[in-house]
């Protein structure tokens, strides 16, 4: 791979997710730069590989690199990019991993970087097993891009998108676990009041959670037939509540994301 080194900006969840997962794939890059103000946060990054991994609290410390990724939120970039601006290689491949923020406006906050990607990772990148959207700017060259690949494909999918749909993304791929897992742990937790094992709990969970997404996803079957083929609903009338929800967060959310309001 030529992209031996890699660069972060910012050493929170999704940079430990990424790098844990390249890690695992036995896929780090030779240099690996991440910063951070969070001291603890560093700790936790640079355990991942301690050989490899360098922290620092400088976001110059971490701009020499083949690779830098903008691992902060939203907010927070306005004023990285003020303090990076003008100090990135030319041939330094920028991979935003922020909602809301376009490539043509991030190339503005830059001073100018023309080769930039935005990626919508989600957190089963960790086991190799993200759908990681992505969209290019028309300045990375085809070797450029089958370069990245190397590194994406070691998180799972990275489809190539337009980047119009990357804030779409944000709310089904990036945030669509934090909908569900807290269910399935409060399912969990009664089940096991109701006498099943831990190891009896979590082959069933699995099984069930396995078997209902190949069902709704991969059978011939509409949605509506898939949920028709069990009569009782014992949440049926809470179900109307819990879809509202998606109305009142996720929609004005996206709005949010999109800049529409
Ligand atoms: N986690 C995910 O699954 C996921 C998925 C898709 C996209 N993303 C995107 O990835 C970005 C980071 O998310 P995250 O989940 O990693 O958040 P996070 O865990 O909160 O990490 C962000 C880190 O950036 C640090 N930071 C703040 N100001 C900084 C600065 N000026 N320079 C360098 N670092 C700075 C923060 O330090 P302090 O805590 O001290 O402020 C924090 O450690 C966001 O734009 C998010 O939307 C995340």
């Amino acid at each position: 791979m030529n992209m031996k080194s890699m660069g972060f900006l910012g050493g929170g969840r999704i940079t430990r997710i990424l790098l844990q997962g390249l890690k695992q794939k036995n896929a780090l890059p030779d240099h690996v730069w991440v910063s951070d103000p969070n001291e603890e946060m560093k700790k936790k990054v640079q355990a991942i590989d301690p050989a490899v991994i360098k922290c620092t609290s400088n976001n110059a410390d971490v701009l020499n690199v083949n690779v830098l990724f903008l691992s902060v939120h939203p907010p927070v970039m306005k004023d990285v990019a003020a303090e990076i601006s003008g100090k990135i290689r030319t041939d330094t491949i920028v991979v935003s991993l922020a909602p809301v923020i376009s490539m043509e406006k991030l190339s503005v906050m830059l001073g100018g970087i023309d080769k930039l990607v935005r990626m919508i990772p989600n957190a089963p990148s960790i086991i190799h097993r993200g759908y990681n959207p992505v969209a290019y700017s028309g300045d990375i060259g085809t070797d450029e891009k089958r370069q990245l690949k190397l590194i994406l494909d070691c998180w799972g999918e990275a489809p190539e998108v337009n980047e119009s749909k990357l804030e779409a993304y944000a709310i089904v791929t990036a945030m669509g676990s934090t909908y569900f897992w807290p269910q399935w742990v409060k399912l969990q937790a009664l089940g096991k009041e109701f006498g099943l094992s831990d190891s009896e709990l979590n082959k069933g969970m699995a099984a069930m959670l396995a078997g209902s997404v190949e069902l709704m996803y991969h059978s011939d079957l509409s949605a509506e037939e898939v949920m028709d083929l069990i009569p009782l609903y014992p949440l049926k009338e809470k179900q109307v509540e819990i879809t509202e929800f998606y109305e009142s967060a996720l929609r004005p959310l996206y709005q949010k994301l999109k800049g529409i309001t």
